[in-house]
């Protein structure tokens, strides 16, 4: 069982991609996370992310490894716990490079390959349908309107719940902040030459602006009786 799961940032991806592996016992495979754990390492090691041969070199030598435990997963890369690490500002402005570097796409790829050898994957990212697993036997395509998805992630970093109501507080400057993000990184995902984010002809499109968490997760499940 394949289940693949594209969509711009912020859009749910990640929550609803965990949630879907958790309840159907599924090995959950964060694909952004491994863009990002090659940014984070050139940035580490001085490479400058626009150094696209040294940039495959740095992608060709990695060792990336999850590891699930109660507080969610960790990521290590080359030995490293670069799980927060990969989340900051700095590492955003990188990871567009990096993730548009054809060398980079292709070594990522056969890892995400490898890691769906012996099926039982939710993987999640930009073209997990398209290139990763084009016979995936679920694809979803989850989007939302840019505003949803950057209040969502303030609430998220100031430490609110939107689906529980929970400490919803919303700073005005840093959800403006959130917006141009990620407007500047839906923009160079979906016009970079190689693998540019787009649906697979066969995805379920599930537009999330107007839908609770638990919907999204509910309507994901339904696609397919060995979900249920
Ligand atoms: O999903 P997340 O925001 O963690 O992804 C970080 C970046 O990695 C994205 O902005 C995108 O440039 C890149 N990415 C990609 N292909 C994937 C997953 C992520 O190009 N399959």
């Amino acid at each position: 069982m394949i289940v693949a799961i594209d969509g711009p940032s912020g859009s749910g991806k990640s929550s609803v991609a965990r949630e879907v592996a958790r309840r159907c016992g599924l090995t959950y495979l964060d694909t952004g996370a491994m863009y990002r754990s090659v940014a984070f390492t050139c940035l580490d090691g001085g490479v400058d992310p626009e150094d696209a041969e040294a940039v495959a070199r740095v992608a060709r030598e990695i060792d990336i490894e999850f590891q699930t435990d109660e507080g969610g997963q960790r990521v290590r890369a080359n030995g490293k716990d670069v799980t927060s690490q990969i989340r900051t500002p700095e590492v955003e402005l990188a990871v567009s490079p990096v993730s548009a570097n054809p060398a980079v796409r292709e070594v990522m790829v056969a890892l995400q390959r490898r890691a769906g050898e012996r099926g039982d994957v939710v993987a999640e990212g930009r073209d997990i349908g398209t290139v990763v697993f084009p016979a995936a036997d679920v694809k979803v395509f989850l989007s939302a309107s840019p505003e949803a998805r950057a209040r969502r992630r303030a609430v998220q970093r100031g430490g609110g719940n939107l689906a529980t109501g929970e400490n919803v507080v919303v700073d005005e400057a840093a959800e403006k902040a959130i917006l141009a993000d990620l407007v500047r990184r839906d923009e160079y995902d979906s016009t970079r030459e190689a693998s540019p984010l787009r649906p697979a002809e066969d995805a379920v499109r599930i537009d999330s602006s107007d839908l609770s968490f638990e919907q999204v997760v509910a309507t994901i499940l339904a696609l397919s009786p060995e979900l249920a």
